[in-house]
């Protein structure tokens, strides 16, 4: 864990990105239970930053605003929900650029900025273990998203660490996603956001946290 001593007291400076969503404010809400702790809250319309995660230069003005930090949290990115057949370049491009190519930008571009020991921890989800209809982008990127954890962790310096939270659908979106997963188990956003705390606090790395 990486902490920064001030004076008498100590507290991790963690950014969330997408903070304002259904996951995010669970992570919220789980780390305003922790003692000392400055949460930057970033979103792309929301929250004490607002950046756009499809764009480097948006994050990289934002680290140089923000500074040193000792965790990252990302509980953002989008990818296209549409039939194989029906899915256009476009579609593609938002799901690369966004979700996958977003999170990995944050933590590349993070690099400079974050403490020894620091963690970065991604969001993936269940749809890189088990398909459904209309689910192929999110397939590819979540299992992209594996293989970049597993890789780029082993590469960081200064005993930085790299986790992945792959969350079933949340109890709280049942109603977003109606008939995308049919007979699916489904978590508490609560439960999600505990898997979070365990790879900002403990740890692993590496590691794909599956809830
Ligand atoms: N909900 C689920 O059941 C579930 C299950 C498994 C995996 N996931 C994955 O978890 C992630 C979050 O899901 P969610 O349901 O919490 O989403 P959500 O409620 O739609 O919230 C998304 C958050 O991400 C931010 N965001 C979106 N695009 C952004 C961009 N280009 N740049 C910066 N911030 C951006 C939004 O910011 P603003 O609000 O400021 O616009 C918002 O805070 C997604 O990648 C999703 O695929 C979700």
């Amino acid at each position: 864990m990486a902490v920064t001593q001030t004076g008498n007291k100590s507290f991790m400076k963690i950014i969330l990105v997408g903070a304002a969503g259904t996951i995010g404010q669970n992570i919220a809400k789980a780390l305003s239970n922790k003692k000392e702790v400055e949460i930057i809250k970033v979103g792309r319309t929301t929250g004490d930053f607002k950046i756009d995660m499809e764009s480097p230069e948006s994050i990289e003005n934002f680290f140089k605003i923000v500074g040193s930090f000792d965790a990252l949290i990302s509980a953002a990115g989008e990818v296209a929900f549409s039939p194989l057949d029906k899915l256009s370049e476009k579609d593609w491009s938002k799901s690369l650029n966004s979700k996958l190519m977003g999170q990995i930008r944050l933590v590349q571009l993070g690099i400079p900025y974050i403490k020894d020991k620091g963690s970065f921890t991604l969001v993936s989800g269940v749809l890189a273990d088990e398909p459904i209809a209309a689910g192929t982008p999110a397939s590819v990127v979540n299992k992209a998203l594996e293989g970049f954890v597993m890789s780029a962790s082993r590469e960081l310096p200064r005993g930085v660490r790299l986790n992945l939270v792959s969350p079933n659908l949340l109890t709280e979106s049942v109603a977003d996603y109606e008939g995308y997963f049919p007979g699916f188990a489904t978590t508490p956003g609560s439960a999600v956001a505990q898997s979070f705390i365990k790879s900002v606090y403990g740890v692993q790395t590496g590691a794909v946290f599956r809830i």
